[in-house]
This record gives structure tokens, C-alpha cells and sequence, in this order.
């Protein structure tokens, strides 16, 4: 059936609801090249200003599947369960759940991408290990989620290639910030992946892209339909993201990071919140094992080096932060209040760790260490940041960008918790 792309533009921005045929057609053309960018970015506004009803959103995730190619993990031996999360500072958790939650039994298949903007990327922070390789075949991903039961590696372009165009034309039209095309932005490219289940880590504050509580719950009310409705076990956990994550930002300062957990250390907030998700995981594909025991006696780390092996890295290299180096300290004593998670985010991509379009290259060893936490008492002189990067330029717009990122106060406020609420279909 052939529709008039003028048709559809106008009915939706009058708030009428597309019909499936018309959603087919619009996706379907456009993908052939027969409705224009401009006919497409008037479309994506209306949807912007209008919504989507559940048929709506429901079709226009099918077709964006369909768009591309499906993995097929059906098969395996072990039921297979990924995380996705909206991003946040010093989100490494991924480097640390997938081998953890393999070590309990299940297959993770993490299909990641590169960071962009404040937050980082986990191949970017993977490609700090020598050797490490992120394009894997559909074949090898396959091998190495029975053989090792992990995989973190690059989401291939086949994959509902449709939401790489909607999403590049989506950043140059201010069309990102809506709920139903994130939904079936993220969800069309995890429900290709061909998981079983799936955990969503949805960030909620002042590192996060969505900074209410109220909108992280629609946010995450609307994927979990979705995944539901395509047969994906899936639960969202909305998380904290006022203050980073753990103390690095920063390629390879991420990994190091990572590995102190893996070895039984690391800070508190990320052990936590990597422990709540594994749970989460393990509960929707039935396995009742308790991941902490996994983490403590090593085989979280014994997955993690078979699974950086197996894509070439060498689990055994030294990773050192970049060459230059400066502190941040406290101009006045009292508790710290507030660690401006987007300030040291912005902070960590002035470095070098992050880009700002997605052909720049990153610095493995450029970032921020970030040595407070929000209810520490601290001592004007104490130092609060430690800077890296490889230039001098890069180390000076670091620091003007981390500047009143820490607010400190006579009161102590509560520690806040990082774990909030669980969603449910
Ligand atoms: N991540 C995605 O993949 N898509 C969005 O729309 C937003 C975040």
C-alpha cells in the first residue's frame, strides 16, 4: 500500500494515531530513500510534540526490527540475559556484570557502543587493553557466549540499521528528548539482539539524560511494555546518577577500576549497584545462585579474562592513566553535599576520554579520579579530583570544566541510595 509521506506528517501533527499500514510504508520508504530527510524530521517533531499510543509504538518497533537482521541465541546451553543502560559517569558496571552474571550460568550478550558527549562508551574503555578487539561475527559472538558465557562487544550495523539514521537525524533536529522514540530506539536494537531477558539500567539526576524520577519511571514503564510485548523478559531498575559512579572516569582508569572489583575491592556504590543488576538478571532467567559468592571467590574474574582473551586483549597488561597530571582541592572545610556527576562527566571528555563526533578518537588514559563522595567530611587544602591527560591544552580544559563541581556545606545531608525503584511489567 503507498501512502503520501504529507499525509501521514500531517495527521500525526493534527494528533491523530498512525495506522500500522502507514507506519510500515513511512519506515519502509524511508529506508528505500523514498521519503526525504526532511519529511522524516517533520515526522519525528510531530511524534516529538504528539506521542505515540501502545499500536503505534508497538508497529514502529516491529519495523525498525525488521529493518535489519536478528541474532538467533536460541540454542545455547545457558538462557541468555543482557543489561542496558541509559548512561551515566563512570558507568563501568558492564566490564564487571556480564562476566559475573556468566560466572552464575547465563549467557550475556553485551552489544555496546562508543561513548559520545559526557558519558563514556564500553568499547571505548575496553579498547584501553592492548589487543582487544571489538567486531565480532554473528558466528563468534555465538562460540563465545557457550564457550565463556560473555561477550561485550560492537552491536554489528545490521541491527536495526533504520534507528542509526532516525537517531543521527534525531540529534541534528531536537527530536531525542521523546519517550516513545528513545523506547523504540533502544529496545528495536536489544530485541534484534536476540536475548531472552533483559535488565534496563535507567539513570535517573544530574549525570543522566533524564533528571526526574517521574520521567525515568514512563521511560522505563514504556521499554518494559515493549520488551514484554516482543517476548523479552524484561525489568528496569532505575538507578542514581547525581554523583559518578566509583572514583574513575576515564578509559583505562574505568578498567583498572573494574578489575579491583573483580578482585574482591573497589568501591562500595559500584560493587552494589553491580550486585542489585546481577540479581535482577539471574531472578528473570530462573537461576538462584547468589552472585556475590561469585564475585568473592574469583570466577567473576576468571570469566573476565577468558572473555578479554578471547577477543585478542592481553587481561595481563598494565594500563597506565595518561602522562600529564594536576589536583583539584577543596578551597573551604566542611561535609561535601553535592559531586556534579555531569560536570565531572563534561570534565572526563575535556581530558580526551570522551568525543565529540563520533569519528574523533579517545584517550585511553586521559580522565578524572574522583577522590570524595557526597556526606565525606573534608578539610580545605584536602584534594577532591585528580586530573589526567596527555597535553598540556587537554589538562587545562579539564580543569576549568571540573570547577565547582563539589559543593561543600556546614550540614551533612544523607547518603542517598544508588538502587531506587524496580519496574515491572
Ligand atoms: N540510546 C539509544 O540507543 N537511543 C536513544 O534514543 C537514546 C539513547
Amino acid at each position: 500500500m503507498t501512502f503520501s509521506a504529507v499525509d501521514v506528517i500531517t495527521a500525526k501533527r493534527e494528533g491523530a494515531e498512525m495506522s500500522d499500514d502507514q507506519i510500515t510504508w513511512v519506515l519502509d520508504a524511508y529506508q528505500r530513500g523514498e521519503v526525504a530527510e526532511e519529511q522524516m524530521s517533520a515526522l519525528l517533531m510531530a511524534i516529538f510534540f504528539r506521542g505515540m499510543a501502545d499500536g503505534e509504538l508497538r508497529t514502529w518497533t516491529d519495523r525498525m526490527i525488521a529493518s535489519g537482521e536478528t541474532l538467533d541465541l536460541r540454542g545455547l546451553s545457558r538462557p541468555s540475559v543482557d543489561k542496558h543502560s541509559t548512561g551515566g559517569v563512570g558507568d563501568k558496571i558492564s566490564l564487571i556484570l556480564a562476566p559475573l552474571v556468566a560466572a552464575c550460568g547465563a549467557a550475556v550478550p553485551q552489544l555496546s557502543g562508543r561513548g559520545l558527549g559526557h558519558t563514556g562508551g564500553t568499547l571505548d574503555k575496553l579498547e584501553s587493553i592492548p589487543g582487544w578487539r571489538a567486531a565480532l561475527s554473528n558466528d563468534e559472538i555465538r562460540e563465545q557466549l557457550e564457550s565463556i558465557g560473555a561477550v561485550i562487544c560492537a552491536a554489528g550495523a545490521g541491527l536495526a540499521p533504520v534507528d542509526r539514521r532516525l537517531y543521527a537525524l534525531r540529534d541534528v533536529t531536537g527530536t531525542v528528548e521523546s519517550i516513545p522514540l528513545i523506547s523504540s530506539s533502544i529496545m528495536s536494537k536489544k530485541i534484534a539482539e536476540g536475548t531472552q531477558a533483559l535488565v534496563l539500567d535507567v539513570k535517573v539526576g544530574r549525570g543522566a539524560f533524564i533528571k526526574t524520577i517521574e520521567r525515568a519511571r514512563e521511560l522505563a514503564s514504556t521499554m518494559v511494555a515493549l520488551g514484554e510485548g516482543h517476548g523479552v523478559s524484561t525489568v528496569a531498575q532505575l538507578t542514581a546518577m547525581d554523583q559518578p559512579l566509583g572514583r574513575a572516569v576515564g578509559n583505562a582508569l574505568e578498567v583498572i577500576e573494574s578489575v579491583e572489583v573483580l578482585r574482591g575491592g573497589g568501591p562500595d556504590d559500584v560493587r552494589e549497584l553491580t550486585l542489585g543488576l546481577a540479581r535482577v538478571m539471574l531472578e528473570l532467567v530462573g537461576i538462584d545462585t547468589d552472585p556475590q559468592l561469585k564475585l568473592d571467590d574469583g570466577s567473576a574474574y576468571e570469566v573476565y579474562r577468558s572473555m578479554i582473551a578471547a577477543q585478542g586483549g592481553d587481561p595481563d597488561a598494565v594500563l597506565a592513566p595518561a602522562a600529564l597530571h594536576d589536583v583539584v582541592s577543596a578551597d573551604a572545610s566542611g561535609y561535601v553535599t553535592a559531586v556534579d556527576a555531569l560536570r565531572v562527566g563534561v570534565a572526563g571528555w575535556r581530558l580526551g576520554a570522551g568525543r565529540a563526533r563520533k569519528e574523533d578518537p579517545v584517550s585511553a588514559g586521559a580522565g578524572v579520579l574522583c577522590l570524595v563522595r557526597e556526606g565525606d567530611h573534608i578539610a580545605a587544602g584536602e584534594p577532591l579530583f585528580e586530573l589526567y591527560a596527555d597535553d598540556d591544552e587537554h589538562l587545562v580544559r579539564g580543569r576549568d570544566a571540573i570547577r565547582d563541581a563539589v559543593t561543600i556545606s556546614d550540614d551533612q545531608s544523607a547518603r542517598a541510595p544508588i538502587l531506587l525503584e524496580k519496574i515491572t511489567k
